[in-house]
């Protein structure tokens, strides 16, 4: 099977190539590198020894969109393709929705022209809010988001549903992630973010290699095992592999699909940071600062659907998340650019 991966030169994309190509998919790469470099696409060849077909161009490129799929010959669309920083989804509203929702709707427009209507979509565990209860089911209401990048998840599953519902030829996949980090074993492609890092990982990962002076930890009064925030940290290679198993499911005409992608474990800021430090012998400086708007205290996924339906698993626990993130850093200290 050939399958599209928009968004497939990011962090996510990145890793989920490798999973296709070592399971025997091929893979054609849409991305426009707005957040990304064309070196990891290079660096996924180096790893798998296969050949990744690349295109740089905007998912809201219709033209570009039709031009591709009159080309190659797709299966299935695996859409990563997005913008995905918080913060700054506050302060442009506009741009989020546009890249997002406009740039999932040109999409799945050209997909469906070309007969192609298979999709996997990338959502997130922002989806449910503050959640109702805990471990989190696919079950659990949705919830008001705090941000408009949350907001283009939750309205883009609709968006998503709807149209596989009108057209039940559609199989729609939508996988609620929950915090992604690790890397590849090689070292050889991670996570890459622009400026100063948002995400916790990549902030102690940039302490340790001696970037950033100390870690600011976002409250330590939170109902949690040590007050601070509780999160299911899932490596970034689990997290791929659930791709192709979706891509199991999508073979079955499985229609409308949810599931979490998680482990099922909470850790918090402070059990992350002790675990960096010994499975990487590196010291972590931080403070306590105010809680962060918007956080929330705990969030963490029930996994069990996913093993169920799509026979996934997490396999690898924080200790290798920490080594593999940190083996990425060390040996790229500034990511993709020389
Ligand atoms: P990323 O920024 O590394 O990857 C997204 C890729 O999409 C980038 O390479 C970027 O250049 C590309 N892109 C953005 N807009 C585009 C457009 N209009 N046309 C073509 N390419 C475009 O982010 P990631 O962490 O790999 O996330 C991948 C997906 O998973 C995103 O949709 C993100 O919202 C979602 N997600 C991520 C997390 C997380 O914590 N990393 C959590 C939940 C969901
Ligand atoms: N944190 C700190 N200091 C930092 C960064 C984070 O203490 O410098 C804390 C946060 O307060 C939180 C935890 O570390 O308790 C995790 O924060 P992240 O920013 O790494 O992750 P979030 O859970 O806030 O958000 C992530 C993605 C969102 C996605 C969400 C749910 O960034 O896009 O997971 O999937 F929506």
């Amino acid at each position: 099977m050939r399958i599209l991966v928009t968004g497939g030169a990011g962090y996510i994309g990145s890793h989920t190539v490798v999973s296709l190509l070592d399971n025997g998919y091929e893979a054609v790469v849409v991305d426009n590198l707005v957040n990304s470099s064309k070196k990891s696409i290079e660096r996924v060849e180096q790893i798998t020894g296969k050949k990744v077909t690349f295109y740089e161009a905007d998912t809201l490129d219709r033209k570009a969109m039709d031009e591709i799929l009159d080309k190659e010959k797709i299966d299935a669309c695996i859409h990563f393709a997005g913008l995905k920083a918080v913060g700054e989804s506050v302060k442009k509203p506009w741009e989020y929705y546009e890249n997002n929702i406009q740039g999932t709707l040109v999409l799945v427009d050209a997909l469906r022209r070309h007969g192609v209507k298979n999709i996997i979509f990338s959502s997130s565990a922002t989806v449910y809010g503050e959640p109702e209860f805990i471990p989190i089911t696919e079950q659990c209401p949705k919830k008001s988001c705090t941000n408009p990048y949350g907001w283009t998840k939750s309205m883009l599953e609709q968006i998503l549903s709807d149209i596989q519902k009108a057209d039940p030829e559609w199989n729609v996949i939508l996988l609620r992630y929950f915090n992604p980090i690790g890397a590849h074993k090689s070292g050889l492609i991670g996570e890459d973010p622009n400026g100063i890092p948002n995400n916790l990982m990549p902030y102690i990962t940039q302490v340790a290699v001696g970037k950033l002076k100390e870690l600011g930890v976002f409250g330590n009064d939170y109902d949690t095992v040590d007050g601070t925030g509780v999160r299911d940290y899932i490596h970034v290679v689990d997290l791929a592999d659930g791709h192709v198993k979706a891509l199991d499911k999508i073979k079955e005409n499985c229609g409308l699909k949810i599931y979490n992608l998680g482990t099922g474990n909470g850790v918090s800021v402070l059990q992350l940071v002790k675990a960096f430090e010994e499975s990487t012998g590196q010291k972590i400086p931080y403070s306590i600062k105010p809680r962060r708007a918007g956080d929330i205290a705990t969030c963490y996924a029930s996994a069990e659907l996913a093993e169920k339906e799509l026979g996934w698993k997490a396999k690898y626990g924080i200790k290798e998340m920490c080594e593999d993130s940190w083996r990425w850093q060390s040996s790229n200290p500034n990511g993709y650019r020389d």
